[in-house]
């Protein structure tokens, strides 16, 4: 080892330190020097000195090995043997001495060539001059071997190496890192080797660094953290997401801590109009479809990279930002109040060649058709004080137009200018755009940065490492000029691997993902990717000629793409297509249009096309009067608009009824009673505007001298202008009736009146339903059936006229208004 020292070719005392690293412990400077007297007349008095503390130091600190596995991988190549090559460069001066194996599968001698390959690339920061750089990596190379991980018995044989080597140079062992740069699959195997055979001795770490995917699902996720649980301490864990190793992201808490004055009155409901979390990528994920066809886009950068850029934005500050147990308990109390995720929350795509993609490299036959998302932008609401009512927009894709990673938090402007934009100041105009942007990387500005826009406030720059971005002239950002904005940037660019991987030396375990944490978010997600999984992704071009195709927008609780597409069919992974392969199906029935859908989107369908209604209604006159049928078809769409408290305008709609059983309204029969529980106690409706129709009146069930349905059509044409709803909902019954009008009736068919009593062929026998006529005059119908049992009569009714009298529902015929028809699949195709 002293030869090491002393094959040192550098003049330089930086350099010396550095090499010191590696010098046994024990061996004082003095008369190391003296032995080789070249060098002592190099080494200065001082570096001398520093190099006496360095050894003393080394002797405290001891020896860290670090194995990494999947050494020859793609990862492994492209960033971590430059992260662990960087920490070498930052940390090996200051006391610890380092080991370096590269592990794999692979024979040893194929191994060290292509580890070899991995390690000819790495490089110094710009301040390291070429010459010192190629020394550093030449130690650094000596301190690499690559060795085969296969069996137990390899592991034991590392352990026993790494214990022989640090006693032959009398140095104390003070950690091991083992990251695992592999596959999900191998991660228990592996856990287990390390666990049994190589675990260091006594008084030493031992750190595992995984890399995500951490699972696909909740399930899966649970699964896997209660296998390694049961073989490492959570404080043993280190779970990667390299975006908290962005600069700019972890610049997210720092910026909100050093301008807390300034942000504890804006960063709230009250002036954050919209946060947009945006990942947006060019290259496609040809040549890793095996893991991509598994995962897509949702679960390969929404459920980890951005929804931990979204917790960092929405968590309570903490008082102590460095305390990584707070920040985690902040963190968990944003999951907590994530709103659930709906079919609706999400629009996906896919790029055009992706599945010609999978086919090729995954040898799928020619009719086989991906469903997997390669693009998705989801609408996320956090429902607590502070955030009530805020978009928060997740996006990402591959194969987009440009590479750009950013959050931009939007502030609200209320402000109105006078005067004309051209005497607008650069950037101080109130009118402006006001907005907050942490630029992860690349786009336009092409580096990490913070920007505020001038007219909000004047924020305090990081003490250290940051500084004013140079102007860049001509260049805008998010609608505004570089000037109108106070901007800025790392002064050194670095490497989010690098960064981590320096965070897990110094056991820094904010930068992680906990198992808490990480369930959290899997509780989150699991919902909306189930209830994507049969979805056909709409198909896009890729790079600039996706155009607007993926542009999106966002109505209440939902989000629609801009454009619409025309209906596709898209074949799935079988030779015959299955139901789940359409899209909303939109065609006619009984000359009116007809969505058709899984019942889970055809709910969210009819749920949307329920608000849009409503906000337009509102829009024209103020109110919107929607009558609504019982039974157990509308349970979901009740449940689903119950989600939208915030969004659908129910302080300014009136709900009634379009039928009632002859019960009790606390009654489980009564339809009331299933609008109440699933409905009306979830959102916030004003009582005075809930109409539960008059079944029962002086203790007395529609006892006909009380006059029940005469009381409520006095208040229908009282408050609906025209006796006209704005919507009235139906189902169908397999007799072909609809409301409470069954076959044959004598009353309700036609005729003047507006609600009627009637007889139902089940029990309860007595019901009070709205009348033919007067359904006729809403300005939409919508008619909901739904379930195989309902196939026949769907069959039947598509061919017959209007024959009320045999089949009620023939004679629902807006007179002006709209009728729309949503089956599910197995009502309308069986
Ligand atoms: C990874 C995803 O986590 O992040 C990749 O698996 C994606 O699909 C990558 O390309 C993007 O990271 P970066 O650092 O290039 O923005």
């Amino acid at each position: 080892m002293s030869d090491s020292f002393a094959g040192a070719k550098t003049k330089t005392g930086t350099l010396i330190l550095v090499k010191s690293v590696f010098t046994p412990v024990g061996m004082l400077a003095e008369p190391f020097c003296k032995r080789h007297p070249g060098f002592w007349k190099m080494l200065t008095v001082a570096t001398c000195m520093a190099l006496l503390g360095c050894l003393q130091a080394q002797e405290l600190q001891g020896h860290v090995s670090i194995i990494l596995l999947g050494a020859t991988g793609d990862l492994a190549k492209k960033y971590l043997w430059q992260g662990l090559f960087q920490l070498y460069l930052d940390e090996a001066g200051k006391g610890h001495s380092f080991t370096f194996h590269g592990a794999a599968l692979t024979d040893p001698k194929q191994g060290q060539q292509l580890m070899a390959k991995a390690l000819e690339t790495l490089s110094c920061s710009q301040d390291i001059a070429p010459r010192q750089c190629a020394e550093l990596k030449d130690q650094f190379l000596q301190l690499s071997q690559y060795r085969q991980l296969k069996t137990t018995t390899d592991y034991s044989a590392l352990s026993k190496d790494i214990e022989a080597q640090v006693q032959h140079k009398g140095l104390r062992e003070a950690g091991r890192i083992f990251y695992f740069s592999v596959p999900p699959f191998a991660y228990a195997d592996i856990a287990r080797n390390i666990n049994s055979s190589c675990r260091p001795g006594p008084g030493a770490w031992l750190r595992v660094v995984l890399e995500k995917p951490f699972g696909r699902d909740h399930n899966s996720a649970q699964q896997l953290a209660t296998e390694l649980g049961s073989i490492f301490q959570e404080e043993e864990m280190y779970r990667v997401d390299h975006y908290l190793g962005k600069q700019a992201v972890a610049q997210i808490l720092p910026f909100r801590d050093q301008n807390r004055q300034a942000l504890d009155r804006l960063w709230n409901r009250h002036h954050v109009e919209r946060v947009e979390i945006v990942m947006k990528e060019t290259v496609d994920a040809e040549g890793r479809t095996s893991f991509y066809e598994e995962y897509g886009v949702i679960r390969d950068v929404l459920q980890n990279h951005l929804t931990e850029i979204l917790t960092l934005v929405a968590m309570e500050l903490p008082h102590n930002i460095s305390n990584a147990e707070t920040v985690l308990q902040h963190k968990l109390r944003v999951f907590q109040a994530l709103r659930d995720l709906q079919r609706g929350s999400a629009v996906v795509g896919q790029y055009q060649a992706y599945s010609e993609q999978v086919r090729r490299e995954l040898q799928k036959p020619e009719s086989f058709q991906s469903l997997t998302p390669t693009f998705a932008g989801v609408l996320v609401y956090i429902d607590n004080l502070r955030w009530e009512g805020v978009p928060f927009i997740l996006m990402s894709g591959k194969a987009l137009d440009e590479r750009a990673g950013y959050v931009r938090i939007l502030f609200k402007n209320q402000a109105h200018c006078a005067q004309s934009e051209a005497r607008w100041v650069a950037g101080r105009s109130q009118c402006l755009p006001r907005q907050v942007v942490f630029h992860v990387g690349h786009g336009a500005l092409g580096s990490p940065a913070v920007l505020v826009s001038r007219n909000l406030f004047s924020p305090s720059l990081p003490a250290q490492g940051w500084q004013e971005l140079e102007g860049q002239p001509g260049l805008r950002l998010f609608g505004c000029p570089l000037s109108d904005y106070y901007a800025y940037s790392p002064v050194r660019e670095q490497d989010a691997y690098a960064i981590l991987i320096s965070h897990i030396f110094h056991r820094r375990k904010d930068s992680f993902i906990t198992t808490e944490n990480l369930l959290a978010s899997w509780v989150f997600w699991t919902p909306l990717l189930d209830s994507l999984a049969f979805e056909a992704p709409r198909i896009y071009p890729g790079g600039a000629e996706n155009g607007h195709l993926l542009d999106f927008e966002f109505s209440g609780g939902q989000l629609s793409f801009s454009q619409q597409q025309p209906e596709q069919l898209v074949p799935g992974p079988g030779s015959a297509p299955m139901p789940s392969d359409f899209q909303v199906l939109r065609a006619q029935y009984r000359e009116s249009p007809l969505i058709s859908a899984w019942p889970e989107e055809l709910i969210s369908k009819l749920a949307s096309d329920i608000e849009a209604s409503a906000v337009r209604a509102v829009r024209r006159s103020g109110e919107f009067h929607l009558a609504l049928s019982g039974g157990s078809s509308p349970v979901a769409l009740f449940q689903q608009l119950a989600h939208w408290h915030y969004s659908f305008p129910w302080a300014h709609t009136h709900l009634w009824l379009v039928d009632e059983r002859c019960v009790p309204l606390s009654d489980p029969e009564s339809n009331f009673q299933g609008l109440q529980a699933h409905l009306l106690q979830r959102i916030r409706v004003p009582h005075y505007n809930v109409h539960p129709m008059p079944v029962q009146l002086r203790r007395r069930l529609c006892a006909e001298e009380d006059q029940g349905a005469q009381l409520y059509a006095a208040e229908i044409s009282a408050l609906v202008t025209n006796s006209s709803f704005d919507l009235v909902l139906l189902g169908m019954g397999t007799d072909g009736h609809t409301a409470s009008l069954f076959p044959q009736s004598p009353t309700g068919l036609d005729g003047e009146q507006l609600v009627v009593m009637t007889q139902s062929p089940s029990r309860p026998h007595h019901r009070m339903s709205l009348s033919l006529p007067l359904i006729n005059r809403a300005r939409r119908v919508a008619v909901l059936v739904m379930g195989k049992m309902k196939r026949e009569i769907t069959l039947l009714v598509s061919r017959v006229g209007h024959e009320p009298q045999k089949w009620p529902i023939s004679g629902v015929l807006p007179s002006s208004g709209q009728l729309v028809w949503y089956m599910d699949y197995e009502a309308f195709l069986g």
